[in-house]
């Protein structure tokens, strides 16, 4: 058998019908840029979240650093994030002028370590930026309160984290901003580049409606320096039929999940760990093994595809070296980075396939 790490063209075999409607429908129109389409999409995205206001932008980078100029980020203004994510959290910073302060996770979520966070707050630190990693969310309760105390300001990354709860609220609205991107393989993904910003601040969402095209209040009259950032008709389509099936695939994921956690539980394999009380909607399953070579090797040549989320962490990746980090600064990062391995997790993988997948490593280990 041959698994894929993700397939979407299942999808869109699946939907071939409303897809094919949704490009005839918008070319027919001929309205393909900040029209009704988005419209309806950032409306129904703000509801499904319990967020005031939704931006569509063109993708979560974009998203992240508007969010970062919105809220008035200066050069050398600080902003607390982790090492353990996609390189954009961090090009966003870097893009936006400000400096990228790293610090640890926590061994058991692997997400931000919120005591971590105090020891690194400076007079320059503007913004704290957790990343709800794999679609596990943050510890929000404890990250809030630093904010709070220290006066910060709270953008979150959910780009793998569509539809996760923290005690029953959905994460991107509990601080300033949240992040969401809508890249195909994500949880809510585009059929092409997307992003999206939900915020409760009547004024942010107003900006960063400027700052996504050229600062423009009116045609062609510019009140402030802006950008061009936005979530084109055709996609935004695609999500607001795509945002209907959200529940229905995190739910689908969730049960693909179970059945790894169950039947995995007793080989020498490390299990994703989060509190029963936070909703994980399983962007992907990451689990730890040993001999993680041996292991993926083993399962390519079984036909399964495997991938490593993320092989080198960002402070040690050479286009950082100037925020001179060294080996050993964030050690629990650090070590998660060579023992993870992610296998796969899609809502069109089929159940034939995960129990091949849970036999494989099975193999593996006897
Ligand atoms: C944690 C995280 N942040 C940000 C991004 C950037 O998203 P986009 O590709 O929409 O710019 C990604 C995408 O891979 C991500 O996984």
């Amino acid at each position: 058998m041959k698994i894929p790490f993700g397939d979407l063209s299942r999808q869109y075999k699946k939907y071939k019908k409303e897809f094919d409607h949704i490009v005839s429908e918008v070319l027919a129109n001929g309205s393909f840029i900040l029209s009704e389409h988005l419209l309806s999409f950032e409306t129904n995205f703000a509801n499904y979240l319990g967020s005031k206001f939704a931006v569509g932008v063109g993708s979560a980078t974009e998203a992240l650093f508007l969010a970062l100029k919105a809220i008035g980020i200066k050069d050398k203004d600080e902003v607390i994030t982790v090492a353990n994510t996609a390189v954009p959290t961090v090009s966003a910073i870097d893009f936006a002028g400000a400096t990228p302060v790293f610090v640890d996770i926590k061994k058991d979520t692997y997400n931000i370590d919120p005591e971590s966070i105090k020891n690194r707050i400076t007079s320059k630190t503007k913004v704290l930026m957790p990343v709800h990693l794999y679609g596990n969310p943050c510890d929000m309760g404890k990250i809030m309160q630093i904010a709070h105390d220290c006066n910060l300001k709270v953008i979150e990354d959910c780009a793998q984290a569509h539809g996760a709860e923290y005690k029953g609220k959905k994460v991107g609205t509990f601080g300033d901003f949240g992040a969401f991107s809508f890249y195909p393989s994500k949880n809510l993904g585009a059929n092409g580049d997307a992003g999206m910003l939900v915020t409760d601040s009547e004024e942010l969402a107003k900006k960063i409606k400027l700052l996504r095209n050229y600062g423009f209040e009116d045609r062609y009259k510019s009140i402030l320096r802006g950008f061009n950032s936005r979530l084109d008709e055709i996609q935004a389509a695609f999500l607001d039929f795509k945002l209907t099936k959200l529940d229905e695939w995190n739910l689908r994921r969730k049960q693909i999940a179970k059945r790894y956690m169950n039947e995995l539980s007793k080989l020498p394999i490390i299990l994703p760990s989060y509190p029963s009380d936070n909703k994980h909607v399983f962007h992907l399953f990451v689990i730890r093994v040993s001999q993680r070579k041996k292991f993926m090797n083993f399962l390519s040549r079984e036909g399964i595809s495997t991938i490593i989320h993320y092989p080198v962490p960002i402070h040690l990746q050479p286009a950082y070296e100037y925020l001179n980090y060294e080996k050993k600064d964030l050690p629990v990062t650090e070590k998660l980075a060579k023992e993870i391995v992610s296998i796969p997790i899609f809502p069109d993988l089929e159940d034939r396939e995960v129990e091949y997948i849970i036999k494989s490593i099975k193999k593996f280990y006897n």
